[in-house]
């Protein structure tokens, strides 16, 4: 058997820890913000390189906080890509904007930079690149023509804790970046979680109200705001867990090149990590033609595996009211029937990862 992600081994190596950072916040009763969110604040912003995080309870909160800042809502048109979890484009919709999808590169399945200029309308207010799987959009040119447009660019890395774009972290490179700490994440928390990390303080000011209810002061409500503060509980685990990040992203990276080299001439396309980035392999994409039949071959093997992500936001029922259809994005498209997500976590043995690599050999060439 080998799970897709063991969060009990990376639990059970930092119990002592962990517990101690319950106790400290049951005896503070800081449960809501406090200290120890303010100093995983501080942490966390520098970690990304960032002078200003703001602790918030979700990455889509970080996303739909990080839009309003930058004065978004009704009527405004935000370009982003459908190659992503369904929280990019559900945040953009929350403000009352438009998403306008652009079609992503073949090589990164991040944001094709080639497509964007024509995408731009007299409505465009941001946009919004994800760094898909851990690996950072190519965002100088992004914030090139973002700045000749007046646009404000907004990153999504949601999936890319500590990743690298030209030896600067994610998060740290556009006017905003927004992180999840969703369990599962790089970097996760131990129930919900997000932030959003910026240089501009304005923008930080304006979402470190928004995030509690708009206030100035208490009971001065400035802004229209919402409940999205971060947890005492959640902002204490992950300033433990922040300390044991960049080892795990070792270890990711470590079965990455495992994977690479044990897949190199199976016919799987394995993912490309481009020279000026350092990936952090959230997940371990491959694309296989014959996706479904190797997925269900390493299910009967007892090697779980994951989708990411089966049909694209702009084909989801929900969203079909942007006017975007079949055929509309042929890329995205594809991407989504071929896409398998190998088990892929700091903890994965060399013998695991060879035993998932020499099942798909055989299942692909029996396909073949
Ligand atoms: C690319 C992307 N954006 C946004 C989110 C939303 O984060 P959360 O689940 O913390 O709201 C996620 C993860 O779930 C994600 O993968």
């Amino acid at each position: 058997m080998v799970p897709f992600l063991n969060l009990k081994a990376q639990h059970t190596a930092l119990e002592e820890e962990l517990v101690a950072a319950f106790r400290r916040t049951l005896s503070s009763t800081q449960f809501v913000l406090g200290s120890e969110v303010a100093a995983f604040e501080e942490e966390f912003s520098a970690f990304s390189g960032a002078e200003f995080g703001i602790g918030v309870n979700s990455g889509t909160s970080a996303l739909h906080l990080a839009l309003l800042a930058a004065g978004i809502g009704s009527g405004d048109e935000v370009i982003t890509v459908s190659c992503t979890f369904v929280a990019t484009v559900a945040a953009i919709d929350y403000t009352g904007a438009r998403p306008v999808f652009v079609d992503v590169d073949p090589a990164t399945l991040n944001m094709d930079v080639a497509k964007v200029e024509s995408a731009i309308t007299s409505r465009t207010k941001a946009i919004l690149p994800v760094h898909l799987h851990g690996q950072p959009a190519d965002l100088d040119p992004l914030l090139e023509i973002a700045r000749r447009h007046g646009l404000v660019v907004i990153e999504d890395a949601a999936q890319a804790h500590g990743a690298e774009y030209k030896g600067r972290r994610a998060g740290s490179i556009g006017d905003m970046g927004c992180f999840s700490f969703y369990p599962g994440k790089n970097l996760g928390a131990c129930g919900e979680g997000g932030m959003v990390v910026t240089n501009n303080e304005e923008f930080a000011q304006r979402i470190r109200m928004l995030r509690d209810w708009g206030q100035e002061r208490k009971y001065h409500h400035t802004l229209k705001g919402f409940n999205y503060r971060m947890e005492g509980i959640q902002g204490a685990v992950l300033r433990v867990k922040l300390r044991h990040l960049d080892a795990w992203t070792e270890g990711r990276r470590r079965n990455a090149v495992q994977y690479n080299a044990l897949l190199a001439g199976s016919g799987v396309t394995i993912p490309v990590e481009v020279p000026c980035a350092r990936h952090v392999y959230h997940v371990y994409a491959v694309r296989i033609p014959n996706r479904d039949a190797v997925q269900a071959a390493l299910q009967t093997r007892e090697i779980q595996t994951g989708i990411h992500y089966p049909i694209p936001v702009h084909l989801q029922q929900a969203y079909r009211e942007f006017g975007f259809g079949a055929g509309d994005l042929p890329v995205t498209e594809k991407a989504s029937a071929e896409l398998l997500s190998l088990p892929m976590f700091p903890e994965l043995e060399p013998g695991q990862v060879e035993e998932v690599c020499q099942i798909i050999r055989q299942e692909v060439a029996r396909a073949g």
